[in-house]
């Protein structure tokens, strides 16, 4: 096992209701609020009336900028930017997924810095210092909510970059599963196969004797599972949302990940795609992981075989572990198609022109990587093998 820091200070005020509470976490942080959110969800849904009145009652003067689009784009940050330094906000808070979530973080580190906040993420900058954020979070996914990383995409060029900074992380994340009962089926699903995929990223590691944070990542995993078509079939089940959601935030708090490398190449194949096509980040991981997994369980048969069985009940076969651990692959692929998610880039309409340019793009700055190192030719043949 790796040394390691653990400190995730992210306030979680998990449960029915919770959302009363946002006034009250807010103010801790001053008076002036900017209220960040998407394309109306939150609008339809009654939330915004509610989150509105809680930080009015606190006497809580607001700022809004609502439009985040899904793959959030630095121009509207660059918006937020120019308010928050216009009107000397104090707390930035997101009403929303992880689209708005990684506005607000890119906006709150915008509002610290004199330069161009895109210099955070195609690595000329590095984060220093935030605007405090607080989430109310309606879509369990990203794992924003209490990460310290955020996306974001440049239309100029369609690069999503990430960057990262312990003042990144949300000072407080209301987590209502009640909220999600309004979601799509589609989007349900892209967020269940997101949160899978920080867990994998974080389970396919080189180091070894990290049996504590391998179990917890089955436990986790095999959670999701259990949950996921009950959540998709009958979205106002309460005990199902809540196991999702909290899940989503377990998956990409860190804890998972102490102690051990992570992985995160499918990740970074996945952001080029989303870059290119704008298809949601679960669905591209959908299509990139299985194939991500068949390039490279060679390199560690036995950690393939673990999986397999203990999270899918997949019978080890002694004779013929590769068997086995291709076994476990199909398993996690025939999962996402039954959720309703594509596995294949032909499913999502995504033909081969790209292939080059998104394998260069995304290698431009080393290989991918840590399980096994992926580099611009590793990147072509993972994304035909998910043609
Ligand atoms: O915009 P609105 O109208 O709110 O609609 C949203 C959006 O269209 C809708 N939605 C959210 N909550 C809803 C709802 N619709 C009905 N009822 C609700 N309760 O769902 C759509 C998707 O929202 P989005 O925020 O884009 O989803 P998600 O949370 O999956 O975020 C995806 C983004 O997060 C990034 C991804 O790359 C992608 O850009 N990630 C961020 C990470 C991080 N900061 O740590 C890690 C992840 O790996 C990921 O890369
Ligand atoms: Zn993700």
């Amino acid at each position: 096992m790796q040394d390691f820091v653990f400190h995730n200070s992210t306030k979680l005020l998990f449960g029915k209701d919770k959302e009363q509470l946002v006034g009250q976490e807010s103010v801790v942080y001053g008076k002036k609020l900017l209220l960040h959110y998407g394309g109306g969800s939150i609008k339809s849904s009654g939330l915004y009336d509610r989150v509105v009145q809680s930080l009015l009652e606190e006497g809580i003067e607001l700022f809004e900028l609502g439009g985040v689009k899904p793959n959030p784009r630095v121009s509207l940050v660059r918006e937020g930017i120019e308010l928050c330094k216009d009107k000397n906000i104090d707390l930035i808070l997101a009403v929303g997924g992880g689209s708005v979530i990684d506005s607000a973080k890119a906006i709150a580190a915008g509002a610290k810095y004199d330069g161009d906040v895109w210099d955070f993420y195609d690595g000329n900058a590095e984060v220093m210092d935030s605007l405090p954020i607080g989430v109310v979070l309606t879509i369990p996914a990203a794992g924003s909510e209490s990460s310290e990383g955020s996306v974001i995409t440049n239309e100029d060029g369609w690069f999503k970059r990430a960057t990262g900074h312990t003042s990144l992380r949300p000072r407080f994340a209301i987590l209502n599963p009640v909220l999600t009962y309004t979601l799509p089926t589609y989007q349900t699903a892209c967020g269940i196969t997101d949160m899978i995929a920080h867990i994998l990223e974080r389970y396919f590691t080189n180091e070894k004797n990290v049996e504590l944070t391998d179990r917890l990542c089955e436990a986790a995993l095999k959670t999701i599972i259990n949950n996921a078509h009950t959540a998709l079939e009958n979205p106002t089940n309460y005990d199902a949302r809540a196991e999702i959601m909290w899940s989503g935030t377990i998956a990409h708090n860190d804890l998972l990940g102490t102690g051990r490398i992570g992985d995160w190449g499918s990740h970074d194949i996945e952001h080029e795609l989303s870059g290119i096509y704008d298809i949601a980040h679960g669905a591209g991981l959908a299509i990139v992981f299985p194939a991500w997994m068949r390039y490279v369980y060679k390199h560690d048969v036995n950690r393939f075989v673990q999986f397999a069985n203990r999270v899918w009940d997949v019978e080890i076969d002694l004779n013929n572990l590769e068997k086995t651990a291709l076994a476990g692959i199909k398993k996690t692929e025939q999962f996402f198609n039954s959720i309703g998610m594509p596995v294949t880039l032909k499913e999502a309409n995504i033909g081969q022109e790209h292939f080059e340019q998104m394998a260069k793009k995304g290698t431009e700055r080393g290989p991918l990587g840590n399980f096994v190192k992926l580099y611009k030719d590793d990147v072509v043949q993972i994304l035909n093998l998910a043609k």
